[in-house]
């Protein structure tokens, strides 16, 4: 960047983790304190997590430390960040986008998708961004008792993306689907089991006529009735908000650790434990919608394209004029 603008070469982005410092001697074999690099070794592999599968990919069985710290979703701080890039991208472009947890711990806060209002309700200062404030004290003292039982909990976020244009994604190329982008970038979330666009897995329990969202005709443009589809149908967004939720297990690291073997002599051991959160599921939220802005980001480049922000503006624009009344109210008549 220079002068507050990007020059077109790749945007590097870089954060410290400022408990680095404290593992060196740890990770290094031949750092100055070898006793303490060996007595850190883990060799019982944590029932959820990465450990084993990734012992047994990459024969890291003597230590699964070089498995899980970089397994970890500390990395996905550098998803957030570039999401931050891609947000601001798309504000630029009339897109919204917003997260909030809908259930913890089995407490359900929201039944069903979210609506873009809804999650406006989020108080991104609180630790838990629930879509109900209120109730927070109830889950806070739920996540307490389960961190004195040493218990984890897992729970679902949504995210909501309001102002996307029609037409992105593709129903020609399975690959550039944009329900599909979506889901790929969500799943690849840490600890993320199941994602839903729109209504999701209860769409396959109503009849036909309950999960479709009518056409209804309109002066400036057309409206949808409602939107069970999540602004996704035939992989292409039609201009509804896009909605997505992500189901994230409970984490895998556990105070009371479920059996498991000791790798390095075969004898049956608890897992690994150590310092750990009992639930994660409010920074998954803001994980998920930095995933979603990605996808997002890149659909409006590759169906509006641009060298420069103000190209892309324009296109969206002749875009929205040769939609005319055929498009949706809100985007052909701002
Ligand atoms: C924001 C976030 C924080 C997490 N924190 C922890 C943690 O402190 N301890 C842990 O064992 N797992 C944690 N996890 C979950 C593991 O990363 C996850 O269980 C592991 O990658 C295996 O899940 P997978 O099979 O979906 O990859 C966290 C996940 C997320 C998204």
């Amino acid at each position: 960047m220079r002068d507050g603008v990007t020059l077109g070469s790749p945007l590097v982005l870089a954060v410290p983790n400022r408990d680095w410092e404290n593992w060196s001697k740890v990770m290094d074999p031949w750092s100055v304190d070898p006793v303490a690099a060996v007595k850190r070794r883990l060799t019982a592999p944590r029932p959820g997590h990465a450990d084993l599968a990734g012992a047994l990919k990459y024969g890291h069985t003597s230590d699964l430390r070089n498995v899980l710290e970089r397994a970890s979703a500390r990395e996905t701080a550098a998803r957030v960040a570039a999401g931050a890039v891609c947000k601001q991208l798309l504000a630029r472009c009339g897109v919204q986008i917003r997260s909030g947890v809908l259930a913890l711990g089995g407490i359900e806060l929201l039944d069903g998708p979210p609506a873009f209002s809804d999650l406006e309700r989020v108080d991104d200062s609180s630790p838990l961004r629930t879509v109900e404030p209120s109730r927070e004290a109830e889950i806070v003292a739920m996540v307490d008792r389960a961190k004195h039982a040493g218990e984890t909990l897992g729970g679902v976020v949504g995210v909501a993306a309001r102002g996307v244009p029609p037409g992105l994604g593709s129903y020609v190329r399975w690959e550039e689907r944009l329900d599909g982008l979506i889901a790929q970038a969500v799943m690849a979330v840490q600890a993320v089991k199941a994602v839903a666009i729109g209504a999701g897995l209860e769409a396959a329990g109503l009849p036909g006529s309950a999960a479709h969202d009518p056409i209804l005709p309109g002066e400036a443009g057309l409206r949808r009735g409602s939107n069970r589809a999540g602004g996704i149908e035939g992989g292409v967004s039609n201009g509804e908000e896009i909605v997505v939720r992500a189901f994230m297990k409970p984490i895998a690291t556990l105070r009371e650790p479920l059996p498991s073997v000791n790798l390095a002599t075969g004898e049956a051991a608890a897992a690994a434990y150590e310092r750990s959160d009992v639930t994660a599921v409010p920074a998954c939220g803001v994980i998920v919608e930095a995933a979603v802005a990605f996808v997002l980001a890149r659909a409006v480049l590759d169906k509006f394209g641009g060298d420069h922000v103000d190209d892309t503006l324009a296109a969206i624009e002749a875009y929205r004029r040769r939609l005319g009344k055929h498009g949706p109210a809100w985007f052909v008549a701002p």
